[in-house]
């Protein structure tokens, strides 16, 4: 009874007392380190091969290629071709075109609502399809059409100098004869598009990966996902996004992979798209993050969330949110299935198995870099864990988490306040690190029985007065280590309070 007390006293005073020692620049206890400020990283080309010119075939894919592809049947129309496209050497076009000089449509091609049957159904199109031709603005320099040149491993449609402002009112993309647009993998390459067109999804309509990563977009219109049903996985990281709306994706049912990383988000309710199975929404600013049903992975660090919400989730494995301003835990009960977690770099001061008691097959726990002065898992260890990371927190008295340290692979334990530490001679570890501690020496001697000295991977250089090695690591004689560490710190403390 007392004893506890006197612990719970102890940790509570120490955890003050390594803050005053730190800024009595005392080096008694080590000052807690500063995360690493961690810059954006830079995404140079976003995997965008060499932009080559355009191919005599208009950068359709050879014959062979689109074969290989038994949807694709439409593509016959293109992979079939000759080197010039099936055409004479001039496209069988006059210099024209073989257009009038409205380009064969109606004059409102454009202002249409997309998709309505007017559209679809019209019959007055160019006569040939323009292969290749990218830029044809001589007949209507206002409209700005674009048309995929090439194709390449990944994508079956590649744009290049794709130049969309906010002022930009028409671009049109692709063919009028929208059952030409059947293009599945779109990308874009030396293009920008500060605003999102509506026009580019209302065109290709069976789009299933779209690529537009790294293109300086800071709007989406209102409707440009409003006929992405097909789409997959669509990525918009490094982009300069400072919301989505929560309509923007209602119509992308079929949404699996969301990669939203390096924007400037300051909201996006991803709950709201149920259909998600892996997202990356890192290096935002988001505080809240709302974790959709059915989710896989979730990438969402360096966000400085600091609340996590959304349904009880059974598929969601892999959940990394380190690097935030998370404060508390017990969002952590709706996720049962969780294989890993990696909390470190937040705000954290405890860790207690009443959040963890849900967990089926969590193996990896990473809680490093907060400020824990509890550690509980003792109260009813997590029984699947293999890797446990506590380094570079205030931990002092860990010694009743015994049952869970016994029973994990990997064990991190560097830069605490840890006094004592016990391990039964059972135990399954074989990668733990114990430096830059407060260890007292009776309990270091006690520990290396039944520790095989390969297993620890770290050890002290230089110790502080009163302290030495022992088995590499700094250590003080005392009779009794937490009254000794009590009185230590009190004494400290009456120093730096005279100053
Ligand atoms: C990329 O865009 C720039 C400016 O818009 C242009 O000068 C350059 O030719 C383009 N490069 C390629 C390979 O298309
Ligand atoms: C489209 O992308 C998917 C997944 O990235 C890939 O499996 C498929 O082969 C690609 N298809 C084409 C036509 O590029
Ligand atoms: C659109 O293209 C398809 C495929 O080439 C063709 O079968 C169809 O007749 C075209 N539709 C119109 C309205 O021209
Ligand atoms: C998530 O995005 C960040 C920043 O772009 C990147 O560093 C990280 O590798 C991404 N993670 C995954 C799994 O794609
Ligand atoms: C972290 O959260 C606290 C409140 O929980 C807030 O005062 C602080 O400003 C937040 N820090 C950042 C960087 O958002
Ligand atoms: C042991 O931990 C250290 C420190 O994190 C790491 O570098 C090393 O790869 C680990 N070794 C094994 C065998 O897991």
């Amino acid at each position: 009874m007392c004893g506890l007390r006197a612990v719970s006293l102890i940790s509570v005073i120490f955890f003050t007392c390594g803050s005053v020692a730190a800024v009595g620049g005392n080096n008694y206890w080590y000052p807690k380190e500063q995360p690493v400020a961690t810059t954006k990283p830079s995404f140079p080309g976003n995997g965008y091969y060499i932009y080559g010119s355009q191919p005599a075939n208009g950068g359709l894919p050879a014959t062979t290629y689109t074969q290989s592809h038994t949807t694709y049947t439409r593509d016959t129309n293109f992979g079939g071709q000759s080197a010039n496209g099936g055409l004479p050497a001039n496209g069988g076009l006059p210099a024209n075109g073989g257009l009038p000089a409205n380009g064969g449509l109606p004059a409102n091609r454009g202002q249409l609502p997309y998709g309505t049957p007017t559209h679809i159904g019209q019959t007055i199109y160019r006569s040939q399809p323009n292969y290749g031709g990218q830029q044809r603005y001589n007949a209507r320099p206002r409209q700005l059409e674009y048309k995929c040149i090439e194709a390449n491993l990944q994508y079956d449609c590649v744009f290049y100098n794709v130049h969309i402002d906010m002022q930009t009112q028409d671009a049109y993309f692709g063919f009028e004869n929208l059952t030409l647009n059947n293009q599945k993998n779109v990308t874009f390459k030396n293009s920008t598009m500060r605003k999102l067109p509506a026009a580019l999804l209302a065109s290709f309509r069976q789009v299933e990966v779209l690529n537009l990563n790294g293109l300086q977009i800071e709007e989406i219109d209102t409707n440009a996902f409003a006929y992405a049903h097909t789409i997959q996985k669509l990525s918009m990281s490094n982009n300069n996004l400072e919301r989505i709306e929560d309509d923007t994706f209602q119509a992308t049912t079929a949404l699996q992979n969301l990669q939203l990383s390096s924007n400037r988000l300051t909201h996006v309710d991803l709950s709201l798209i149920p259909s998600l199975f892996h997202v990356n929404v890192s290096y935002n600013l988001l505080s809240t993050l709302a974790i959709p049903i059915a989710v896989k992975e979730l990438h969402a660090s360096h966000i400085r969330i600091n609340a996590v919400r959304g349904p009880f989730n059974m598929e969601l494995t892999i959940l990394k949110l380190q690097h935030n301003n998370l404060t508390d835990t017990a969002w952590l009960v709706n996720y049962p299935r969780l294989i890993e977690v990696d909390l470190s770099y937040n705000e954290l001061k405890k860790i207690t198995y009443h959040h963890f008691f849900t967990m089926q097959r969590l193996q990896r726990l990473y809680v490093s870099n907060n400020h824990l002065v509890a550690l509980d898992l003792y109260g009813r260890p997590i029984p699947t864990l293999k890797v446990l990371d506590l380094s570079h927190n205030h931990l002092l008295h860990v010694e009743r988490n015994q049952p869970q340290f016994d029973r994990l692979e990997n064990l991190y334990l560097d830069h605490n306040f840890i006094v004592t530490l016990k391990l039964s001679a059972h135990h399954t570890l074989n990668n733990l690190t114990l430096s830059h501690n407060d260890w007292d020496c009776n309990s270091l001697r006690a520990l290396f029985r039944n520790v095989a000295h390969p297993a620890v991977h770290d050890a002290d250089q230089y110790c502080k007065i009163d302290y030495h090695l022992e088995h590499g690591l700094c250590c003080k004689e005392s009779d009794n280590p937490y009254l000794d560490r009590l009185l230590q710190c009190i004494a400290l403390t009456s120093v730096v309070e005279k100053l």
